[in-house]
């Protein structure tokens, strides 16, 4: 069986009967099923042409928001009346398969899986054309995107879940790309108030997103974080070409990669912090949009190359890591690095249709 084949194989196999897809079938923490994960993971099954079991995330996302839409209506009411939102308020950012939040000790309060997620339902519904599909989670579109226009400059954990009291540049773009993809799903007043707020959100990006001509991890911070490609690909705040993305692509690279393989970001002591198996995709994503393949395939062929026995992806590899003192104290408290990750294994699938069809050129 092809390494694609496989890919596909170990995420339709591991999608529930609701839908669902947890993170990790084989690490208790990540028996979940995010919307960030989970987008993404749709999103690669559209790309290789399993339209129907993209839909049933969406739909299962959209069902799981709709049994949580008090708390978006109520946090909605109260930005129109000028108040402050508490965090904990913030709709979470994972569930259980049947659409439960999860309790617990969690940095579950992220808006980036909300704004992705709407990214994906557009890029689903351009690829699908399934009006009826359109029609029924319309509702649903307009309650995020309502959600999302007044919380963008919110403090909420980043996409790795950490600093949950700084604002994520990475998690900005997510939301950017998710209202802007979405307007034509939705009807006047708000697509005219996306389309307003499109330009308030990406001069912020541009100006107080950035130090010394490249973007970075957090507000106020020097850092960089390979999540930064984000901002290119897929939520296209900014081309490939863009003298902004070009040096944050070139400090990605000094700083984070390692023989094809890309860490987080610098001071990450997450299982020592490794390499993870997505963001190296990514890297190649964005070449491929920018129209360098030869870097492209380089990079598909070391996430090829991570595959184990199995036939499964990792989150993170560990011939190179950056506090490896680190490693062994994750073991002993979590178990082994989560093996499969669905995401690594829809990276995989989107690089891989990326470099066969590449789209567009900047
Ligand atoms: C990552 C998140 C991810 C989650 C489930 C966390 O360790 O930081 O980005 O959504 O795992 O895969």
């Amino acid at each position: 069986m092809s390494l694609i084949n496989r890919s596909k194989q170990v995420i339709l196999e591991h999608q529930h009967t609701s839908g669902a897809f947890v993170a990790s079938p084989a690490f208790d923490h990540y028996r979940y099923s995010w919307l960030r994960d989970g987008t993404f993971i749709a999103y690669s099954l559209d790309c290789v042409g399993e339209t129907e079991a993209a839909e049933r995330f969406f739909s299962w996302a959209a069902g799981t928001i709709e049994a949580h839409r008090h708390k978006a209506s109520d946090i909605i009411e109260r930005t129109r009346r000028g108040e402050e939102i508490p965090q904990h308020l913030l709709l979470h950012t994972r569930y259980t398969v049947d659409g439960q939040e999860v309790q617990g000790e969690w940095g579950t309060y992220q808006l980036d899986g909300y704004g992705t997620w709407l990214w994906g339902m557009s890029e689903h519904l351009k690829n699908s054309g399934n009006e009826d599909f359109a029609r029924k989670v319309k509702p649903t579109l307009t309650l995020i995107a309502e959600y999302l226009l007044p919380l963008w400059r919110m403090p909420n954990f980043d996409c790795w879940e950490e600093y949950g009291d700084l604002v994520h540049p990475s998690t900005v773009a997510a939301i950017y790309g998710g209202l802007k993809s979405i307007r034509p799903w939705v009807d006047e007043p708000l697509r005219q108030s996306i389309e307003s707020e499109l330009s308030v959100i990406k001069h912020y990006l541009l100006s107080m997103g950035t130090q010394d001509g490249r973007f970075i991890k957090s507000i106020g911070s020097q850092d960089v974080d390979a999540s930064l490609l984000w901002l290119h690909v897929p939520f296209s705040v900014v081309e490939g070409g863009h003298p902004v993305m070009v040096a944050t692509v070139k400090e990605i690279e000094e700083t984070l990669l390692h023989q094809n393989g890309v860490h987080r970001y610098a001071h990450d002591v997450y299982y020592g912090g490794g390499q993870w198996v997505f963001l190296s995709a990514w890297l190649g994503w964005h070449y491929a949009e920018t129209g360098n393949l030869n870097r492209s395939v380089e990079l598909l062929k070391w996430v090829e190359g991570q595959f184990n026995n199995e036939g499964h992806l990792p989150e993170q590899v560990h011939h190179h890591m950056l506090a490896p003192e680190h490693f062994s104290r994750w073991v002993e408290q979590w178990g082994a690095p989560a093996c499969p990750l669905l995401w690594s294994h829809a990276l995989h699938l989107i690089l891989a249709s990326k470099v066969e069809f590449p789209q567009k050129k900047d």
